[in-house]
């Protein structure tokens, strides 16, 4: 089913050149490779299916306080507003913040990826006919100015999942300057922030015993292979995460299982047994620190809601 958009804005975002990132990522001391590439669309549905492990608490645990909660976010955030949604992605989390606020008007999703941001806004469209959608396709790191789609209605921002650990410290305070100069003095962000809690619950969550998160990670090395022509051996490669207490986050790797030679788009690359692609951080957070964070990047904490188990938090905060 798909519906009909208000408006489509492309911004034409420039997506970071795959062969360039990677060549230089790999030239590096230690080498890298960056978790924006993760989602091509076998990462994508890998993606997915992280989020129904039992062992990936954050996806249900976040969903949960959305529905639980619902009461708390109306409450809390202005009638009538327009939620702006920062990489939008599925519709799961929106579908939960909409039903809380049944008065929204307005739904601006924005992501890099334009037909999936297509499909998924004329969906949402056809199933909420009551709300506008217009979808801007844009880096959600940049700054998006809203005023030819957004006039009079209270902004509010959505940033669910947690994203923000996966940035680094200057990219998430770059990230959260722009959102708060989006949303506009009195706008309202719900931002989703994992916390810390027992290493061992994190390890797991990132290296679940089916083996999803170890194949999510070494898409990537096939990925290079089918686009970049590289020779990797993924079975010469093996998935490892590594638990950093400060600044608190889950390291993923890819460990070279052997002394090899891969090549990439005709050039060689040495790898020494035990040496490693460092693939993603995940950063998780005290509530007080987030809150601190936030307040340098010109937000007011207005409200947070856990879980019983305080796995997971929501910010409800406020552009000063
Ligand atoms: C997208 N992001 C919030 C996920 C996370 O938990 O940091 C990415 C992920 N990587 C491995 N599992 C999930």
């Amino acid at each position: 089913m798909s519906g009909t958009l208000k408006a489509f804005i492309d911004l034409a975002p420039q997506l970071s050149h795959f062969q360039d990132d990677v060549l230089s990522g790999l030239s590096a001391t230690p080498k890298t490779a960056s978790a924006k590439f993760f989602y091509d669309s076998e990462g994508s549905r890998l993606f997915d299916q992280i989020c129904t492990l039992e062992a990936y608490y954050q996806t249900r645990t976040e969903c949960g306080i959305l529905a639980d909660q619902a009461e708390v976010f109306r409450q809390s955030l202005p009638a009538k507003a327009a939620v702006i949604e920062f990489g939008s992605g599925s519709d799961q989390k929106i579908n939960l913040l909409t039903a809380a606020l049944p008065s929204v008007s307005a739904y601006v999703p924005i992501d890099i990826s334009k037909q999936y941001l297509i499909d998924t806004a004329s969906n949402f469209a056809a199933n909420k006919p009551e709300i506008a959608v217009s979808a801007i396709c844009a880096d959600f790191m940049q700054h998006i100015d809203l005023n030819q789609i957004v006039t009079d209605e209270p902004r509010i921002g959505f940033f669910p999942g947690s994203t923000i650990g996966n940035l680094n410290p200057p990219e998430a305070m770059q990230f959260l300057r722009n959102a708060a100069k989006t949303l506009g003095a009195g706008g309202y962000f719900v931002i989703g922030v994992d916390l810390k809690k027992d290493p061992q619950r994190l390890i797991d969550a990132y290296d679940d015993d089916q083996g999803v998160t170890a194949a999510f990670n070494l898409n990537l090395l096939a990925r290079i292979n089918r686009e970049l022509d590289g020779t990797f051996e993924s079975r010469s490669f093996q998935h490892k995460v590594v638990y950093v207490n400060d600044p608190c986050r889950i390291e993923m790797h890819l460990e070279s299982c052997a002394e090899q030679e891969v090549k990439i788009a005709g050039q060689t690359f040495h790898f020494s047994k035990g040496e490693t692609i460092h693939t993603e951080n995940c950063h998780k957070f005290e509530i007080s620190e987030f809150q601190k964070i936030a307040a340098d990047a010109g937000f007011i904490a207005e409200q947070v809601l856990t879980d019983p188990g305080k796995l997971f938090s929501i910010h409800i905060l406020r552009v000063a």
